[in-house]
């Protein structure tokens, strides 16, 4: 089914759930008032601390501590916790407190709750934000039918860095393809609005410039210039505040010095001030807290009042604001406004997700059933694998495969089940419906067709199945090697200083080119790996990330050709990890590199390394093949508030119908500051039947322009502009130059 239509089914259905429909602007300062009115500090303190809860449950265990907090009111949300019949009787035990003030309860669905979706680094290789939307729909469906009414989700640090294991949590490098998914992402959870009983809340996370950790070692430390925060890093933030999000999430690290957690300036002039957030801010795990080990806060009393002031709202397991928040607030160290200000916060979105009409509304076990069973939501997985699939070469146009051929697949991740949900997902403990690469061939190609060794292990340094594998490649006319890292590689923690193909996957690959039979290389990883030698030697590449529940059906879709890839990298794949950071919008030196060799000309780049990427920004090769003619400008001169349409014509010049991703960059020629070569500011996603031809049109105006200057002013300045359309960010097909007037 086309994603349109699994689309407008969606908004249908979460039509007919939507018992009571809050308006978002809906007010309810008045009932927050008499609330607060009521409460002691305790209380107060109690809402602002929140809790993970794994359901050991006794009365000597630590859980069994918290439960008795929540029955007298000390906690204002739990987390981890997932099924109707469990949020129920907890939501019951905090009715029994005084005021009787329901739970919020969170879990971090990045990406898919039951049905697990790619991973949002894969999904932002679609550059479909209907698609993307729809995954978060879908998750947002079943976690609010599991009783669930928050997710600590979208993820919208931009990252540079691949060794930063987080990158597969995000989308990738580019601020404003980063935005526009940060607010579909938002628009996904949160549905209809707050309210309804298919809605959570989102959260943005982490705030802020997490991505720039240094070195890329997670929970790091980020250096930057206000003008680099404010052009590169806050931008998907604004936008997810823009699009609703009613909570943000702090980072780990400290932003010049300062942690996240404690600053000021983030929160309170940011977030709360400049963009007139009226949600709330809830800390990492414990990291009020760990402002103690960065030297920050003296001890747990120091890190709650910095950390309140600052206007972090929600302690998230740090135990700093429970313990301490009423002492502070009546030392006079933290002012009863800033306190009140946070709860009212808290109470708010409690008001109106409808918790204190109904707070039992998200534990329905009917819908809760229907919903971790419906075939639709397996369908827009299945759609949302197959867009974020990105195909790297095909040089011997040995995709899609033929009919009746016979396949060896081959390789340690070929049967592997775990690894294709990927690094975050809800820790399902039955994966059994997950639809492995072995399993959607089989489907797919049929079994007759299928020859299976696993060749090796994924880090193991045995080659002891090299020979099996060799063998087994011998009897097929075609090999499909499934390598890459294994899941646990990538995500929270799992930095890495080196990207190669771990064990020894390469050799492997080396042995089975040697048998002379036809090769597909699948890699399957989180991250931008550096796979030269595989990338030289190997004609046919198709990178196919973690996929998720239905990864082995929407890469046979791909191999067999019953879907023509359409993915296009949201990130740049380095040559090796020397050249980290590397990034497509980085500015020109005095002396920028005039070609791509290495050499000692006094130019920027490696004496010992091409400057370029490996695979840039925005590349991903399809079935068929597209020209591009006929750039016409409605004008090369652009007003202050006028626009300028930019239009050209994509033809699909090849066999397949297929999908393009039809890219606008521009470049400020002379500015107040050095500027990008090239800035992505817009782009469409066409589908061409083969042979036909399409208007493609973009409009330019002075936003497209503007930038950040000295001041910190976002201007648009005067003069020359390139105005490129690209198949990809190295792939430039026209050009033209407007003069802004
Ligand atoms: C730590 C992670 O940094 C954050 O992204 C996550 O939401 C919390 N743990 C809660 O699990």
């Amino acid at each position: 089914m086309k994603t349109k239509t699994i689309f407008h089914l969606f908004i249908l259905l979460s039509a007919i759930f939507t018992a009571s429909i809050h308006s978002q602007t809906k007010s309810y300062e008045k009932q927050i008032d008499s609330v607060l009115s009521l409460m002691t500090l305790e209380e107060k303190a109690g809402q602002l601390h929140q809790v993970s809860l794994s359901w050991a449950t006794g009365p000597a265990s630590p859980e069994g501590d918290k439960l008795k907090d929540i029955k007298e009111g000390k906690i204002g949300s739990v987390f981890n916790i997932r099924g109707s019949e469990k949020v129920r009787a907890l939501q019951e035990l905090a009715l029994q407190s005084r005021l009787k003030i329901p739970l919020l309860f969170g879990l971090d669905v990045i990406h898919g709750f039951k049905t697990t979706f790619p991973i949002p680094l894969a999904e932002s290789a679609s550059w479909d934000l209907e698609a993307i939307e729809l995954a978060a729909r879908v998750a947002a469906v079943e976690a609010s039918a599991s009783g669930l009414n928050w997710t600590f989700a979208p993820m919208v640090d931009i990252a540079r860095d691949p060794r930063w294991g987080r990158i597969m949590e995000g989308a990738g490098e580019d601020t404003y393809l980063g935005s526009l998914i940060a607010a579909a992402r938002v628009k996904g959870f949160q549905g209809k609005g707050f309210g309804s009983v298919d809605a959570v809340m989102a959260c943005a996370k982490h705030y802020a410039a997490y991505g720039a950790a240094t070195g890329g070692r997670d929970y790091n430390s980020v250096d930057m210039s206000e003008r680099m925060l404010r052009e590169i890093y806050l931008p998907p933030f604004k936008a997810a505040a823009v699009a609703g999000a009613a909570t943000f999430m702090n980072s780990f690290n400290d932003l010049n010095g300062v942690p996240a957690s404690g600053s000021a300036f983030l929160m309170r002039n940011i977030l709360k001030g400049e963009w007139n957030f009226n949600g709330f801010v809830v800390s990492d795990w414990a990291s009020i807290r760990e402002m103690i080990p960065h030297g920050f806060a003296e001890n747990d009393r120091d890190a709650a009042k910095l950390a309140l002031n600052a206007g972090s709202d929600m302690d998230m397991e740090g135990y700093c604001y429970r313990d301490n928040l009423k002492d502070l607030v009546e030392k006079g160290e933290v002012s009863l406004s800033n306190l009140d200000d946070a709860v009212r916060r808290v109470l708010r979105k409690k008001f109106e997700m409808g918790l204190f009409e109904d707070p039992f509304r998200f534990t329905d076990p009917v819908r809760e059933e229907k919903a971790m069973n419906n075939p639709e939501h397996r369908k827009a997985a299945r759609d949302m694998a197959r867009k974020s699939i990105v195909l790297l070469k095909n040089d011997d146009e040995l995709l899609p495969l033929k009919n009746g051929q016979k396949i060896a697949l081959i390789g340690p991740l070929a049967k592997s089940e775990d690894d294709m949900l990927g690094g975050w997902a809800v820790g399902w403990d039955d994966n059994s419906d997950v639809v492995s690469q072995f399993e959607g061939f089989e489907i797919r190609f049929g079994k007759q067709n299928l020859l299976y060794s696993k060749g090796c292990g994924v880090s193991d340094p045995s080659k002891d199945g090299f020979e099996d594998a060799i063998k087994t490649a011998k009897a097929a006319d075609v090999v499909v090697l499934s390598i890459g890292e294994s899941r646990s590689m990538n995500g929270e923690a799992a930095s890495r200083s080196n990207l190669g193909l771990p064990g020894v996957q390469e050799d492997l690959v080396k042995e089975i080119m040697a048998t002379g039979k036809p090769v597909v290389i699948l890699i399957n990883a989180g991250r931008p790996l550096v796979f030269n030698w595989v990338a030289d030697n190997v004609p046919t590449i198709v990178y196919t990330w973690w996929l998720g529940s239905e990864a082995g059906n929407a890469i046979a879709d791909v191999l067999s050709g019953d879907y023509n890839p359409s993915g296009k990298l949201t990130v740049s794949f380095p040559r090796n990890e020397g050249q980290i950071p590397i990034y497509y919008n980085h500015f020109n030196t005095g002396r920028p590199s005039m070609q791509d060799i290495p050499s000692k000309d006094y130019r920027t780049g490696y004496i010992d390394l091409k400057q370029s990427s490996k695979f840039p920004f925005g590349y991903g090769l399809s079935y068929t093949s597209f020209d591009y003619s006929n750039l016409v400008f409605s004008s090369d001169r652009l007003s202050k508030d006028g626009v300028i349409d930019v239009t050209l014509t994509v033809k699909n010049s090849g066999d397949f119908d297929g999908e393009e991703v039809v890219q606008l960059y521009i470049r400020d020629l002379v500015a107040s500051l050095v500027r990008p070569v090239k800035e992505l500011k817009d782009f469409k996603k066409i589908s061409l039947k083969s042979g036909e031809s399409k208007k493609v049109t973009f409009k330019v105006d002075k936003e497209k322009l503007s930038f950040y200057n000295e001041k910190l002013d976002w201007v648009a300045e005067e003069g020359k502009f390139d105005i490129m359309i690209g198949s990809s960010s190295a792939d430039i097909r026209l050009k033209g130059t407007i003069v802004y007037e």
